[in-house]
């Protein structure tokens, strides 16, 4: 059966610990695919920062959300012009748009997520449900050269914690295998070790067999 990947694992640690309306974070938006995934979760009524300091990532982020709305409003165009099966003669509108799923509002950000608290709205502020940090660089062809930094990676991490309510979960997927990123890894692994009990738990799945490939650090905020 095998284990779940990091990703998978992140999200679900993720899942777990949020709800319609919630207000999450992407700190590394890169391609999108976590930026969606959290848009989703969170719902109609949720909000999804996303920060990333390449023009590049924020318009792939933006180009993965649109096509996702366009592709939930031609199903739901496709179900409304479709007769009602119920024999009830129940408008099909109202089966459908009682099930869409809707996404959060997504506020893109170019900067850096060290500067994450600048630009949370201060309402906010310990009302985060969940952030999460894929680090590395932008996958698929974007420049290798710009990747997570640790000092900035720590930084956020601390704000990421400010920001989080009680029992917010910041997850952190790390790439070892690639130039500075074991020595980035290490910074974030001490960073939750550290970490006095009373403020936080901390984890790290991993797979001890393969210690150059990804894995994940998340933590609870109690
Ligand atoms: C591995 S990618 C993220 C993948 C992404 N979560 C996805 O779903 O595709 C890492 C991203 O972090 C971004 N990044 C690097 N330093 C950053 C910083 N200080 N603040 C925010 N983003 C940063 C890079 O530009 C890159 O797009």
């Amino acid at each position: 059966m095998g284990f779940l990947s990091v990703l998978s694992m992140a999200h679900k640690w993720t899942a777990e610990r949020t709800a319609p309306g919630d207000c999450v974070i992407d700190a590394t938006a890169g391609t999108g695919v976590d930026t969606l995934a959290l848009a989703e979760l969170v719902g109609g009524k949720g909000i999804v920062y996303a920060f990333d300091i390449q023009q590049e990532a924020l318009n792939r982020t933006l180009a993965r959300i649109q096509e996702r709305i366009a592709s939930l409003r031609e199903a739901e165009a496709r179900f409304t012009d479709e007769p009602s099966v119920s024999g009830r003669n129940e408008p099909a509108v109202r089966r459908t748009s009682a099930g869409r799923a809707r996404l959060a509002e997504v506020r893109l950000v170019l900067g850096s997520h060290a500067d994450m608290e600048r630009h949370v709205d201060p309402d906010l502020a310990g009302r985060i449900a969940a952030v999460m940090f894929n680090l590395g660089y932008l996958p698929g062809g974007g420049d290798p050269s710009v990747i997570t930094e640790p000092s900035s990676t720590l930084a956020a991490l601390d704000s990421a914690l400010g920001l989080l309510r009680k029992g917010g979960i910041i997850t952190c997927v790390l790439y070892p295998g690639h130039p500075g990123g074991a020595e980035e890894a290490a910074a974030v692994e001490q960073y939750a070790a550290a970490l006095p009990q009373k403020l936080a738990q901390a984890i790290v799945y991993r797979q001890p067999q393969r210690l150059q490939s990804p894995y994940l650090v998340a933590i609870e905020k109690r």
